[in-house]
């Protein structure tokens, strides 16, 4: 990086001034319905390769999300608390439109066993043709977590399956408010 020095004419610079570098920025897309601990451990190592991450949350309507978009919104506000270094914004229509929206900054996009990486690539390729500008990076989760989808979570807890240590506390307790009446309760 260049030192800049901008002080007047024939004065001595005390130190070197170094000039800002740009706010490395991941946009973190997904469903998130509900938030699990898999996608807090991809933030987590978003956040030590990059200043910043947005979490973009698809309005997914037509595939009747068990919680609005207001709600895995809020959902990230309790987990996250107020992390300056993490946003989240909700999105519809094409991912790679958003991403021109926010600036041509990388897709992130956890890939958890073999099975993820055919739906992975085919969408990162699809998203690089209709817009060259998007780059799609890809991060592995924690081994423990390699098995954890939201539907799976959602499922196991609708059966009365015990899922404390996949989610947050947070979303457990929402899950417990959708769903009173599953079985062994
Ligand atoms: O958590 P998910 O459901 O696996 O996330 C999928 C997501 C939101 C990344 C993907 O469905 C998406 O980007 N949807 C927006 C529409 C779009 O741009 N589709 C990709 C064209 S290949």
């Amino acid at each position: 990086m260049s030192p800049v020095f901008s002080g007047p004419p024939g004065e001595i610079p005390v130190g070197v001034i170094e000039t800002p570098r740009p706010r490395r920025l991941a946009v973190y897309p997904g469903s998130f319905d509900p938030p699990h601990n898999g996608h807090l451990d991809i933030i987590q190592r978003c956040l030590s390769v990059f200043d910043e991450v947005l979490i973009a949350v698809l309005v997914n309507e037509e595939k009747a999300p068990l919680f609005t978009i207001e709600e895995r919104q809020e959902m990230f506000g309790e987990i996250l608390g107020d992390n300056p270094r993490v946003r989240v914004e909700s999105f519809s229509g094409l991912l790679v439109d958003f991403m021109d929206r926010v600036g041509a900054v990388p897709i992130v996009r956890g890939l958890r066993a073999l099975s993820d990486f055919d739906y992975e690539f085919q969408m990162a390729l699809m998203n690089r043709r209709l817009n060259p500008r998007v780059e799609t990076l890809f991060m592995m989760p924690k081994e423990e977590y390699s098995y954890l989808s939201s539907r799976l979570a959602k499922e196991a807890f609708s059966l009365g399956g015990d899922i404390s240590g996949l989610v947050p506390a947070s979303v457990l307790a929402r899950l417990r408010r959708k769903m009173p009446n599953r079985p062994g309760v």
